[in-house]
Formats: C-alpha cells, sequence, structure tokens
C-alpha cells in the first residue's frame, strides 16, 4: 500500500517532470516490478563476481533505470606527449527508486575515486561521501556502492577522478598521427565514440535514452587548440602554462554524440542563413582542400533547417578531417569527424566520384543532426531511424542542392546493393535484437542504412513527397531532444496534420494538385503501421510474378530467395508465413499515367482499362521489390527494349536489367534470356542502364577469370571488347561533360584497360611516363587517374614510384588511387609488400588496411594471398579493428565472398568455425557462407549457357 502511494507521488511528480526534460519512455515504464536491490537481496547468487571478488549487484546488459542522469560536468587532461589522459567528472543523477549502488558503463578506465554528495551537501558545500567501486569488465560496467541507500525522487551529485591511455585503435578517446610537409609527425587527441565507447572516456550511463547536458573543460599546452560539440565560452590559464579551455553546456544528448579534440588543426569558416557559424577543420598543409567541404556544408545546413523546418540548434558546426578513422564519418553533434577522404577535396587529383561521395558523406552527417542527434532511437535495434533516414535524406537534400550531380540516378544502385543481402536466408530484419557491443555494432549495416533508406523512399512515393514531408517533421518536432521508435514514426507519417490542413481516414491533406485520388483512395484505406511492419519487422524482398491474362493482371507475391531455387526442398520451407503490404505500381504501352494497388494478399488481381502490349511494374524503381513477369511477360520487354526502349523510363530500363540478372540467381529466369535483355544496350542512352548491363557483365568475367576457365574468359573479353568498343573508343581522356559521362568514362576506360585493351594501355602507358618524367607534377585528368597508375603498377620502375609518391602525397584521393594501383600488380611479392605495410602502419596507414585487403583480393594474383594472410593473422587483425566493425567485416567479407569453390567454401567454413571456437562469433560468417554457396550454384547452372550464349554472340 505504502508502496503503491508512493509510486502515485512519483508519478504525479514525474509527469510534470516529463513533459518537461525527461522522455516519457523512462518516465512511464520502469522494467522493474521489484528494485534490484530487492533482487539481489533475494538472491546474491545471481550475479556475476567483481574483479575484487565481491559480488557486483547488476546482471545485466543494459542498465538499471533506477537512477538516471541529468547533467555531466567533465574536465578532461589529454597529454599528447605521454599519450595518456586524466579527467574528472560530476554526474548529476535524479534518483527515481530508493537504491543503494549506481551502476554506470567504464570501459579500460583506471578510477582514482568516486564520492557522492546529496543535493544538500552541494547547497552546503559538505565534501563528498567516498565510495566503493566495484568493477566487472565482462559487461563493461561499474557499481558504485554507496553506505546508506539514496532517496527516491532525489538528485544526488556523483563525481570521479579517473585516468587511462590514449587509446590505440579508432574508439574512445585515441590518437591519431600526420606528417606534415617537412617530415614531421605529430599528434592529435580524438574521440568516436558511437555506438558504446563513451564509456572508453569516461565512466557515464552510455545507452542512447539516457540523454543529459554536458558541461565539457579541457586542458591543453599552448601550441595546440581544444574543439568540442559546443562553442567555447572561455579559456584561463592554470599554473605552468596549461590553458583550460570552457566549452558551453551542450543540449539534452545521448553520450555517443559527445565529442572532444585536442589537435593543431586550421580552419575555414563560413556562415549559414540562419546564422550558424560553419568551420571546416583540417591539419594545416590541408587547409587547401577544405574549401569544398565549406561550401557543401553552408548549402546543405541552410537546405535542411529549411526542410525541416528546425534551426539547427546549436551555434556553430564543426566539420575535422581526422588523420585516422575507422569508418567514413561520424556525426557527433556539432563536431562531426571525418576520415580525410570524405571531406577534403582536392581539385587536381579528386574524382567526380570523389566529389559524389565527399557531398554524400556530409549530406549523411548533416542529416543526422536532425534524425539520431535530435531525435535518436531508443535502442540499437532500431538504428535504422538514424541511419536509414540520414541515408534516404541525402538523396532529398542532394537533389535540391546539388542537382548537378545527378544523385537520383545512382540511388537504385543504394537499393540494388542491399538487394543482394536481403534475398539471403541470413538476412535480418531492419528492426532486429541487438545485446552485446558486438551485436550492436553488427546492426550498422546495409539493412539498417540501405533498406532503410529504400523503404523510406518507397514510402514517400506512397504517401506522396507533401505527406511524408510533413510526417517527418511532426516525428522530429514531437519527440524533439527525446529518444522515439519505429511505431512513433508511423504514428506520425499517419497523423501529421499541420495547420490549414483537411483530414480524412486519418491522413492529412493540403490542396496539392499532385495528389491523384487513387492515390488518395489508397492512402485512406491503409493502415500504415500494419504495412511498414511488414518491411521493418520482417527479413527479405518479395517477388511480385505478374501474369497477364486478357484484360487482368493476376499478380502473386513470394518471399525472393537467391541461391534457392522454387524446386529445391528446402523452398517451401523458407517461404512459411511472409507476407508483405506492397504498393505496387505499374505503367503499360497504352498510357503514360502511374498505376497503383496494393497487394496485400498472397494472390490478387488487377483489371486493366484498356488491351495493352506489355506492362512494367514498379515504376521508377521506386518500390522495394523484384517482378517477374510469367508467360510473354519478359519477351514483349525485350523486344520493347530492342525496338524502342525509349517508350521506357530510364530508371525502369535500369530496373529491368537489376530484376533479370537477380532473377537468374534465384532460377526463375534463364540467363540467356537475361544477357538477350543486353543487347539494347548498344543503343542505351541513360548511362545507369549501362553501366548497370556493363557491372553484370564485369561480374561474370571476374568470376571465370578468377577460376581460370580460360575459354569463357577470353570470349567473354573479346564480346566485352567488341560490343562496347564504340562506347570505349569515343571516350576522351579529359575531365568533361556531366557526372555520369564522367563516370562512364571512369569505369569503361578501367575495363578496356583491365582487359588489355591495346589503345587504353596505350594512352593509359603515355600519361603515366609523362607524369613520371615530370616527376609527379603533371596533373592528369581526374577521373582517369586510377586507370594511368595501375597501368603504370605493372612495371616494377612504376610500381616503386608509385610507393614513393604514396608517402610524399598530401592527398588522401590520390592516395588512395596509388594504393588500389599498387594492389592490381600481378607480383606476388610486392602485394606481400603491401600487406606487410598496412600491418606496420607507418607508410601506409591501418586505417586502409582493410581496403587493401579488398582490392587485393579482388585482383586474381592476390585472392589466395589475401585469404591465406587472413586467416594466419587473425588475431593481430582484432588487436587492431574490434570484433564487428566495419573494417573488420570488410576484411572477412572482402577476402572470401567472392569464392565460388566447393573447396573454397571448405576452407572458409573451416576458419569460422575455428574462430567460433575461440569465442568470435559474428552474424556475417553465415552471409558469407550463403554468399558463396550461391556463387557455386550460379556457376553449376549458368556456366554451360554463359559459354553457349558467348559462342553464338562472338
Ligand atoms: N553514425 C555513422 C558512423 C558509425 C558507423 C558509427 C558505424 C558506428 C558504427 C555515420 O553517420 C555513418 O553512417 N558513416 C558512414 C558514412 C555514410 C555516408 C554512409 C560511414 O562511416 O561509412
Ligand atoms: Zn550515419
Amino acid at each position: 500500500m505504502a508502496n503503491s502511494r508512493r509510486k502515485l507521488i512519483f508519478n504525479i511528480y514525474i509527469v510534470f517532470y516529463c513533459s518537461a526534460v525527461i522522455m516519457p519512455q523512462i518516465c512511464i515504464c520502469s522494467q522493474f516490478t521489484s528494485s534490484p536491490i530487492d533482487q539481489f537481496n533475494k538472491d546474491p547468487k545471481a550475479f556475476p563476481v567483481a574483479t575484487n571478488g565481491e559480488i557486483f549487484p547488476w546482471h545485466e546488459l543494459r542498465l538499471p533505470t533506477v537512477v538516471i542522469p541529468l547533467h555531466y560536468d567533465l574536465l578532461i587532461h589529454p597529454n599528447l606527449t605521454s599519450l595518456d589522459f586524466v579527467a574528472s567528472e560530476k554526474i548529476e543523477v535524479l534518483v527515481r527508486d530508493a537504491t543503494q549502488f549506481i551502476i554506470l558503463h567504464s570501459k579500460d578506465l583506471e578510477i582514482l575515486n568516486a564520492s557522492l554528495q546529496s543535493e544538500e551537501d552541494v547547497r552546503y558545500k559538505k565534501p563528498g561521501e567516498n565510495l566503493t567501486v566495484l568493477s566487472y569488465p565482462a559487461h563493461q560496467q561499474i557499481a558504485l556502492l554507496v553506505p546508506e541507500k539514496l532517496r527516491a525522487h532525489l538528485r544526488y551529485s556523483v563525481a570521479i577522478d579517473f585516468q587511462a591511455k590514449l587509446a590505440d585503435g579508432f574508439e574512445g578517446f585515441y590518437k591519431s598521427t600526420y606528417r606534415t610537409l617537412g617530415g614531421e609527425t605529430r599528434t592529435i587527441a580524438v574521440t568516436d565514440f558511437e555506438p558504446t565507447e563513451a564509456r572508453m572516456a569516461f565512466p557515464c550511463f552510455d545507452e542512447p535514452l539516457f540523454k543529459a547536458n554536458f558541461s565539457i573543460k579541457i586542458r591543453r599546452e599552448s601550441r595546440h587548440i581544444a574543439l568540442s560539440n559546443m562553442p567555447k565560452v572561455k579559456t584561463i590559464e592554470l599554473e605552468g602554462g596549461l590553458l583550460e579551455d570552457h566549452f558551453e553546456t551542450t543540449v539534452r544528448m545521448s553520450t555517443y554524440l559527445v565529442a572532444y579534440i585536442v589537435c593543431d588543426f586550421t580552419s575555414v569558416s563560413g556562415t549559414a542563413s540562419s546564422g550558424v557559424k560553419v568551420s571546416i577543420y583540417a591539419s594545416p598543409d590541408k587547409w587547401s582542400q577544405t574549401h569544398y567541404a565549406l561550401e557543401a556544408s553552408v548549402k546543405l545546413l541552410d537546405f535542411y533547417e529549411n526542410y525541416f523546418d528546425i534551426h539547427y540548434p546549436l551555434p556553430k558546426l564543426d566539420l575535422v578531417a581526422i588523420p585516422d578513422f575507422a569508418s567514413g564519418a561520424m556525426e557527433n553533434w556539432g563536431l562531426i569527424t571525418y576520415r580525410e577522404t570524405s571531406l577534403l577535396f582536392d581539385p587536381k587529383t579528386s574524382s567526380t566520384s570523389d566529389k559524389l561521395w565527399v557531398t554524400e558523406v556530409i549530406a549523411h552527417e548533416l542529416a543526422h543532426q536532425w534524425f539520431g542527434n535530435l531525435v535518436t532511437m531508443e535502442w540499437w535495434n532500431d538504428i535504422w531511424l538514424n541511419e536509414g533516414f540520414a541515408t534516404y535524406m541525402e538523396l532529398i537534400s542532394l537533389n535540391i542542392t546539388y542537382p548537378e550531380l545527378q544523385f537520383d540516378d545512382s540511388f537504385s544502385n543504394t537499393c540494388f546493393e542491399v538487394i543482394k543481402r536481403d534475398s539471403l536466408n541470413s538476412s535480418h530484419p531492419i528492426s532486429n535484437e541487438a545485446k552485446t557491443a558486438t551485436q550492436i555494432k553488427e546492426m550498422f549495416d546495409a539493412v539498417s542504412y540501405n533498406k532503410g533508406a529504400c523503404i523510406l523512399n518507397m514510402l514517400k512515393d506512397f504517401l506522396s513527397e507533401e505527406t511524408f514531408r510533413k510526417g517527418i517533421i511532426h516525428y522530429l518536432k514531437k519527440f524533439t531532444y527525446r529518444n522515439a521508435k519505429n511505431d512513433d514514426l508511423w504514428h506520425s507519417l499517419s497523423n501529421n496534420c499541420l495547420e490549414g490542413d483537411s483530414t480524412s481516414g486519418g491522413f492529412c491533406y493540403s490542396d496539392s494538385k499532385k495528389t491523384s485520388n487513387t492515390l488518395a483512395f489508397l492512402r485512406e484505406n491503409v493502415e500504415l503501421k500494419e504495412m511498414m511492419a511488414t518491411w521493418t519487422l520482417q527479413k527479405g524482398i518479395p517477388l511480385v510474378v505478374v501474369k497477364r491474362e486478357g484484360r487482368s493482371l493476376r499478380l502473386q507475391q513470394e518471399r525472393f530467395l537467391s541461391g534457392v531455387f522454387k524446386e529445391d526442398p528446402e523452398w517451401g520451407t523458407l517461404q512459411e508465413r511472409y507476407l508483405w503490404h506492397i504498393p505496387v505500381t505499374y505503367s503499360t504501352s497504352s498510357s503514360q499515367a502511374i498505376h497503383r494497388h496494393i497487394l496485400k494478399l498472397k494472390t490478387d488481381t488487377v483489371d486493366l482499362s484498356e488491351k495493352t502490349n506489355w506492362v512494367k511494374f514498379n515504376v521508377d524503381s521506386n518500390g522495394y521489390y523484384i517482378v517477374h513477369y510469367e508467360g510473354q511477360g519478359w519477351d514483349e520487354l525485350i523486344t520493347l527494349l530492342n525496338q524502342n526502349h525509349t517508350l521506357l523510363r530510364p530508371k525502369d530500363r535500369l530496373g529491368l536489367i537489376h530484376d533479370a540478372f537477380q532473377l537468374v540467381s534465384a532460377g526463375r529466369l534463364t540467363l540467356d534470356k537475361a544477357l538477350d535483355l543486353t543487347r539494347y544496350l548498344q543503343h542505351e542512352t541513360s548511362i545507369p542502364a549501362l553501366l548497370k548491363g556493363l557491372e553484370y557483365l564485369e561480374l561474370f568475367y571476374r568470376m571465370v577469370e578468377r577460376r581460370n576457365i580460360s575459354d569463357v574468359t577470353e570470349n567473354l573479353k573479346h564480346y566485352l571488347l567488341q560490343y562496347f568498343k564504340p562506347v570505349i573508343d569515343t571516350q576522351s581522356w579529359l575531365d568533361e561533360g556531366s557526372v555520369w559521362d564522367r563516370m562512364l568514362r571512369s569505369t569503361v576506360l578501367k575495363l578496356a584497360c583491365y582487359l588489355n585493351h591495346a589503345p587504353c594501355i596505350q594512352k593509359a602507358t603515355e600519361l603515366f611516363s609523362q607524369w613520371m618524367e615530370s616527376s609527379g607534377k603533371l596533373n592528369i585528368p581526374t577521373d582517369v587517374l586510377t586507370i594511368v597508375y595501375s597501368v603504370g603498377a605493372q612495371t616494377t620502375a612504376g610500381w616503386n614510384y608509385l610507393l614513393e609518391q604514396y608517402e610524399l602525397s598530401l592527398s588522401g584521393a590520390e592516395k588512395n588511387k596509388i594504393l588500389y594501383a599498387l594492389s592490381t600488380s600481378k607480383h606476388q611479392e610486392k602485394l606481400m609488400k603491401l600487406i606487410e605495410l598496412g600491418m606496420e602502419g607507418k607508410v601506409i596507414k591501418t586505417q586502409d588496411l582493410a581496403t587493401l585487403l579488398f582490392t587485393t583480393a579482388r585482383n586474381p594474383k592476390g585472392q589466395q594471398l589475401a585469404w591465406n594472410f587472413v586467416k594466419e593473422n587473425w588475431t593481430h587483425l582484432l588487436k587492431k579493428f574490434e570484433l564487428g566493425s566495419f573494417p573488420i567485416r570488410m576484411i572477412i567479407s572482402g577476402t572470401t565472398s567472392h569464392f565460388s569453390s566447393k573447396d573454397e567454401l571448405q576452407e572458409v567454413e573451416l576458419f569460422f568455425e575455428s574462430l567460433k571456437a575461440q569465442g568470435s562469433h559474428l552474424d556475417i560468417f553465415q552471409i558469407i557462407l550463403e554468399t558463396i554457396s550461391k556463387n557455386i550454384k550460379w556457376l553449376e547452372k549458368n556456366l554451360p549457357t554463359l559459354r553457349k550464349w558467348l559462342l553464338t554472340s562472338i
């Protein structure tokens, strides 16, 4: 009774408190039926043992919600000479239920002292009471034991002094080094916390739901500067000449977004329309490469503030190029960190695709300032709410701010990339359980990023741009400084009325003429949450099978599985209980209109109003599904492409090529039919479609080349050079034309030179010699730079010269191109030398080792070498990168997933078994094994067809 009254009072207090300060998730639901201390008293044996042998009073990976943080005061003093840091913090916490301990995250930190003050102690300046600290490293947690129970609804201040070494890797508070033009090596200290590494820098409640305000102070020497999320308010001078920078208190935010850097970088600055100061920082010698990023970030910040109708809430935004960085970039609030090649643009050596990448990464991380930072997912299982949205917003923002980059035409590839993976049984739902730090890291994958973005794009196409935008604005405003989950998003998207709108069926309508009646009708009749659950809670991608029967279309949906054929015994079981609500679209020969239908059942029928020669589903490839045309469907489309391909939209042509080859992998379409479909490509005017066809042909080429299937390799090479001769021969070796013209040039010439096409080799050799003669000063057109270097790398003199230039170059873009070129050498001792340099981490930085192993494994002469190296050096690699991290996954899949023989599969299986026995388990193992099995099956089934088709085609 007493207890329930206390709860009631607590609730009243907390309801008030919630509306202003805390997210309702924490407020309303306590996960605990009895307090943890009661549980502990009941069964102490159920609890783990701390490092000192005492019982650690908490056994779960997730922290209790009994004590929640409100504010952190952090004082950090890194020493860039001794490479360590000392620090202290004061965390103001709110105790929601009486407790005798506080559990915090802490990893590899030496806790020197911990004490506690009540609010009263603070007010009367009473010294803190010392606390006992227990440590349980397996869960990266510490427990602070208080002598007397902390009382519910009161605030306390926890003070902790701690120290640690600056980390060696790429996580937590780590050191990074760079070389100056003068050859001096300098050190900086930088943070990278997402998802679970803030705990390596300071003891904290390191879960996204525990948002708090942070007041940060950093001590530094006068030769350095310090940067953090917020602007500096003041600097005070300490005894001995040390300086202490005080930063403004942050807005309410999650720990993974906290950041600080001590460095000697220089910057360029500009101002966004709203007055926010935007700065780009890089090491002093790279200052000249920062200008493009400044222009792009100001433009994109203006765009997002306007698009979301929400101001970027901080007074400044810094974007910093970090010399050692594990991933591409990290969206820390107000202090975004980037790998140098994701931020810097050097007009002399950065190509079109480099420019596209830099712009894309800036657009992505800026989008996170709203999606992720302002509104954060409750837990990592829904990381797609961050990453899927940021990836999708790249499309929305770049279409408007940089139409000349023609980003819209690359987006289909974002979806095609994940379809490969999502059509394996080992895929996972977008929202997926994640508990351990490794599982959480693994959530940052193509399913969260790409599939997340693709289903959002499909939803936008279904709801209309206007409704979608209103919905997300509603979502962002409603959950500002708080956390959200899937259902919150669906709710906002279906109840998104803004002033002046009328409502119907739970949706809002403005006067937009764009909204067609059918669309309005469909929207009114759909339960959004139910529909989207089929895309987020269920793994995989649907296949829509279309059959034309007179004037009607029979539609059927099933789960699309590549590598498993309908006649295989497991096919039936793998289909069970899969059903999507698919918003399908189609166009027909008789009208340009986009027809819409929602396929909610396994089978359905649609009536066509007129007789048509052909139908094409999935208009503009906006839907996340694959389409198969039964009966004459594919033949009709092939005829259409050959007769007049422009009757179909460019993205529909692109989609047809993609789907056809996917259906081959699923055993639903014969390879010769898909290849026949590509014959029209000689007349294709849309470059993305042309490149897609070429990509599949190159993929097959590389597969047969690796396996030494020499007759097919030779014939395919001959076919490619003959068939694409008109495209190859008309390419100039200049940086000219549109983005896609330039992409076509890079791709086509790279392939031509790879296939030893004499004119290509000759031109590249000529340019390479001129470049060497000019001592590397000659400017080679950036889009052909990789090609010229790769051809140059085939001689020993060229290779050695490139390696020298690699060391000297100050352009990350150029270094990447050189490293790629070096890894295409046919000499194994050279490839081995590269890998050794990568392991050493001096000339070739450790951050580039994963890409190096990947590109070496792509080289037929390097595949075995790279794979053996990974097997033999796995423990070394795990010392450099965390299990589950991007680089580790890239290394393991980059060196294995191209395999296509049973022996190779067995080798990989054995290796994975041995890793599992050592305690390393990754979801990606299963994905790789399935991919290799799929490759084996593909070759078994399709090699004879390919061989035959080539004989009739050349
Ligand atoms: N939030 C991520 C960074 C990240 C990645 C943190 C993996 C933890 C684990 C960041 O926003 C991101 O997505 N970066 C991408 C680049 C982006 C343009 C796709 C990356 O690092 O590759
Ligand atoms: Zn991201």
